[in-house]
């Protein structure tokens, strides 16, 4: 997989594909030209788990890139296990919980690498849905956002991950710690004029690209638009103008 920098801006919007079902997202996917929109998207839980892996192949024939967003958090051994399953399925960016430790990320990542070297595996470091209120009350961890998804990122990298998960309001504290090669991946991004829906720790595709984010992460504000695709060509010219 090419560094991020190097491509061109619309390989660098993933969307989140969350549907239930693979009638919806063929019905979606149908609406873009491939030849210079959607290149990459987001596979979550609700339709993997709806559909399987069936659906990466279904994606992958469509010439897309795929980051599989399972968020796998378990004991390392278990870990290791789930991430080897998933390798074999060629998906281009896969996922843990960086809370789960850095001896579950660094057996995840072996893992990945031994079936499918070119693969990057990323750490979630707080989710963007979790704001200072949710860290320190309820889930009891002191400090700030920002402290805690700084800790979760010095041990994702420590673990020898590619990158992490992080909102982009965090991305030039995280760059400027742990390098511009270390990668960012995005949610938390929302059009002007979009509802803040139950993320937290949001900002704008332009912001978010001018933050250094290497990936943007964008569901609802595209998948729910009355025009998705037009909203997406839309999005990757006006920011590459
Ligand atoms: O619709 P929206 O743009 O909020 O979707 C964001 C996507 O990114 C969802 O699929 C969500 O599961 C995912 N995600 C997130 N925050 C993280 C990791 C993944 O919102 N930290």
């Amino acid at each position: 997989m090419l560094g991020a920098a190097a491509m061109q801006l619309n390989e660098r919007i993933i969307v989140a594909l969350d549907f239930p079902s693979k009638e919806l997202v063929e019905e979606f996917i149908g609406k873009f030209d491939h030849k210079d929109s959607l290149a990459f998207v987001k596979l979550g839980m609700e339709l993997y788990y709806a559909e399987g892996p069936a659906m990466i192949e279904y994606l992958k024939a469509q010439g897309l890139k795929v980051f599989l967003d399972l968020k796998v958090h378990d004991i390392p051994n278990t870990a290791h296990g789930a991430i080897k399953s998933l390798a074999k399925y060629g998906v281009d960016i896969l996922n843990v919980h960086a809370s789960g430790g850095i001896e579950m990320m660094r057996r995840a990542n072996d893992a990945l690498k031994s079936e499918n070297a070119d693969a990057k595996l990323i750490g979630v470091t707080q989710l963007t849905s979790t704001d200072q209120t949710m860290l320190n009350d309820e889930l009891g961890i002191a400090g700030s956002v920002d402290d805690a998804v700084l800790r979760l990122a010095e041990n994702t990298k420590k673990a020898g991950l590619d990158g992490i998960v992080c909102s982009p309001l965090e991305v030039p504290k995280i760059k400027a710690e742990l390098g511009q090669e270390f990668l960012t991946v995005c949610p938390g991004v929302r059009l002007v004029d979009n509802s803040s829906d139950d993320q937290k720790r949001i900002t704008t595709p332009e912001k978010a690209f001018a933050n250094g984010c290497d990936y943007i992460v964008m569901g609802r504000a595209i998948t729910k638009a009355q025009s998705p695709h037009k909203t997406f060509e839309g999005l990757s010219k006006i920011m590459s103008s």
